[in-house]
């Protein structure tokens, strides 16, 4: 994944977060973390990196949760960009500029990426089309994306946006939807004719995109390359760039009152001006150029993987057709980041808030980046769980690196008065322990900054754990502690080294837990040394060339982690509100209300005839287990009484499939069957949806044999 030629200087970005509200540890993982440790490691390393990000404050995001505090989208983002920057910042998140798209100079940038595409005749990287949208006439609005809910025609769940059904995960176009409804009134919308600017990605895949994508191949990860690839053996279509909305940037054209940008197309662009940005900021309006026009910058963006598509395709054809600007190098997507066993959700209030965290936890921010650290899913979505939160704080950082510190620094104040001993004496088999101590140490160091390299942060995180286990083991081995009651010259020599190794493993935790680090040197009472310093150095890193002098006087050491107690843990878990009693398809909240949940709008008349069509039958679950790669899925077995079958439910989030076999049920059994991730599912379970959006079975009187008729 290395370029041919080391880059000249990085340019890493992470994804624009929406100011719709606080972030939670989802956010945390799968965007800015690791871009952060990556940061920091180039930083170390003396190269020449720049980081910025911002917040998005356009789209559907923001003007849906005005509408739901009963704000206006100006208030909603001055209220949340600033929670967001502050939580970012106090868990360390060292962006160089942190910016926010509502700015006249991303406006102006945005807005110049449209006029010179509008301009190009050469290529014509837009056309402008008329297409019919939903429109509700009672508020005079066109109903973009996520202003349509409805049923799903994919999984025909109720609740489904006009752009994606979060139950089966299909993207969809509002004109999709059964049963359409207006998210300002409840209102069935009706089509209208509107005129849009489309993207011709089309045309760019043939005349570049292909062939960008097929140079990624052994760059990108798997995941990231295997998702773009898809996407390009499907055929990219047209796509609106612009919205009927009165939020967002203006189309700069004349003839477009009331369009704007579509925020995916803006947002990216944010990485530009935050740059921008930045440049003002110190005086050097220039300075943002090299990081975006040169070619030898290496630009690196982090995101989750549901943003994928717009980072390896749209953006990049937008930074490719534009012509002034080079294209990324490395986007290293991460999986999701689940929360005891169930999918993150702001929505239905089912986080860890950061600066909930904040409050909880002071002083241990270092303590959350290192167990996200070490539980990122970079290859596969992974779970967070406060019992694995209290095991990795009490079993890895108090017992291996916070004991390790410890141990060397205490014993210096116990026999040396914390002065740091210049070694003394040894002998052969103490001078075997320590070729040992640097052999291993060796071995750690190169397995750290390779995966470092490579974007494998988990790896490198298990390297630096590695050298304190070896320190450690050098102690367990030396045994210090024995040979200090004969008066021995053999302990100053141990310490020493020991010393050094804490010194060691302040610089190469600083990317990971850099609070720590700087409390590490604190310690050691000395300035810091960088990762290129340390390699510049005389022989290896682990060489354990002198970093603390002897002679250097070391305060009483604190302790770096302390224990979490189990009480600690369980308040945090019992604080969680169980997925299941949470919604995530709760009406949108209309304006003029305050935004409490409301009953779904009553369906238009139907003729007898029309209900006497469905066929629905009492049925027992007999089995269930869940769908791979569909978290709002489970594959249900069925005894109809007719027969046994298989049914494909989006009741994930509301049972566990172990609860439910034996459990009685209505089922529309005449429905036409409908493949689901590639399972045939023949029939749809009843289910009674409350305001709030909890599903519960209908469930069928208990001396009812199965196969009774319902009607
Ligand atoms: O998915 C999101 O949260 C978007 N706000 C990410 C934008 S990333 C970029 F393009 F700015
Ligand atoms: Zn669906």
């Amino acid at each position: 994944m290395k370029p041919s030629a080391e880059p000249r200087r990085y340019l890493v970005t992470s994804a624009l977060p929406y100011a719709n509200g606080p972030i939670h540890i989802g956010h945390l993982a799968g965007a800015f973390l690791p871009a952060d440790i990556y940061v920091r490691y180039l930083r170390s390393m003396a190269k020449d990196v720049l980081y910025v990000c911002g917040s998005d404050e356009h789209g559907v995001a923001i003007t849906l949760r005005a509408q739901k505090e009963h704000l206006t989208p100006r208030e909603i983002i001055d209220k949340y960009h600033p929670v967001i920057r502050d939580s970012l910042k106090a868990f360390g998140i060292s962006f160089d500029n942190y910016s926010r798209t509502s700015l006249p100079i991303h406006r102006e940038t945005a807005q110049e990426f449209f006029t010179r595409f509008a301009e190009n005749k050469e290529f014509e990287v837009f056309e402008q089309k008329e297409t019919e949208q939903l429109y509700d006439p009672k508020v005079d609005r066109f109903l973009p994306d996520r202003y349509v809910t409805g049923t799903c025609p994919v999984c025909n769940s109720p609740g489904a946006y006009g752009d994606q059904c979060e139950k089966c995960g299909s993207s969809l176009s509002p004109t999709d939807l059964i049963d359409p409804r207006s998210a300002y009134t409840g209102e069935t919308p009706v089509l209208r004719k509107t005129s849009h600017w489309f993207l011709r990605l089309d045309k760019m895949q043939q005349d570049w995109l292909n062939d960008f994508v097929a140079q990624q191949q052994d760059r990108w990860k798997p995941n990231v390359y295997g998702q773009c690839k898809s996407w390009l053996d499907g055929g990219l279509q047209p796509r609106a760039i612009t919205r009927d909305l009165d939020w967002g940037i203006p189309v700069p054209l004349p003839d477009a009152e009331g369009k704007v940008l579509y925020v995916w197309f803006d947002a990216p662009i944010g990485y530009i001006s935050s740059t921008k940005e930045w440049a003002l900021q110190r005086g050097t309006p220039d300075a943002w150029k090299p990081y975006w026009q040169d070619p030898d910058t290496a630009l690196v963006h982090f995101i989750g993987k549901d943003n994928i598509v717009f980072h390896t395709l749209i953006f990049p054809a937008m930074l490719h057709y534009h012509g002034d600007y080079i294209v990324p190098w490395q986007i290293p997507a991460n999986e999701f980041l689940n929360l005891e066993g169930d999918k993150m959700s702001t929505s239905r209030n089912y986080a860890v808030w950061l600066h909930e965290y904040l409050q909880d936890f002071p002083g241990k921010e270092d303590v959350l980046r290192y167990v996200l650290a070490a539980t990122l899913p970079e290859t596969k979505d992974n779970d967070f769980t406060w019992k694995d939160f209290q095991a990795r704080n009490n079993n890895e950082l108090v017992a291996i690196l916070g004991n390790f510190v410890n141990r060397v620094l205490t014993l210096v104040q116990k026999y040396y008065q914390g002065a740091v001993p210049r070694p003394v004496d040894t002998t052969p088999v103490l001078e075997t322990h320590l070729t040992a101590l640097k052999q291993e140490l060796e071995t750690y160091v190169r397995a750290y900054s390779d995966s470092m390299e490579r974007f494998r942060f988990r790896d490198a995180l298990t390297a630096l754990m590695n050298m304190a286990r070896a320190g450690n083991g050098y102690l367990q081995q030396c045994e210090p502690w024995k040979l200090a009651r004969d008066q021995s010259g053999l302990v100053p020599g141990i310490l020493y080294h020991g010393v050094q190794v804490c010194a060691l493993l302040a610089a190469y935790m600083e990317p990971f837990l850099p609070f720590t680090a700087g409390r590490l040197w604190d310690m050691l009472n000395t300035p810091r040394v960088s990762l290129a310093e340390l390699q510049a150095g005389e022989g290896s890193p682990a060489a354990l060339s002198e970093l603390v002098p002897a002679g250097t006087l070391l305060p009483v050491p604190p302790l770096l982690f302390d224990k979490i107690e189990d009480d600690t843990v369980a308040a945090q878990v019992a604080r969680l509100q169980p997925p299941a009693t949470q919604t995530t398809t709760a009406p949108l909240p209309v304006e003029g209300t305050r935004g409490t949940p409301e009953l779904s709008p009553a369906k238009p008349e139907i003729q007898f005839p029309d209900f006497e069509k469905l066929d629905i039958r009492v049925a027992t679950i007999t089995a269930a287990e869940r769908v791979p790669k569909a978290d709002r899925l489970l594959k249900l077995t069925l005894d109809t009484g007719l027969d046994t079958r298989t049914v494909v439910s989006g009741i994930a989030e509301h049972y566990a499939p172990e609860a439910i076999v034996g459990q009685r049920v209505c089922l529309l059994a005449n429905l036409a069957p409908r493949k689901l991730k590639g399972i045939d599912s023949q029939g749809m379970v009843l289910m009674a949806e409350s305001p709030e959006g909890t599903l519960r079975f209908v469930v069928p009187a208990e001396d009812l044999p199965n196969g009774s008729v319902v009607r």
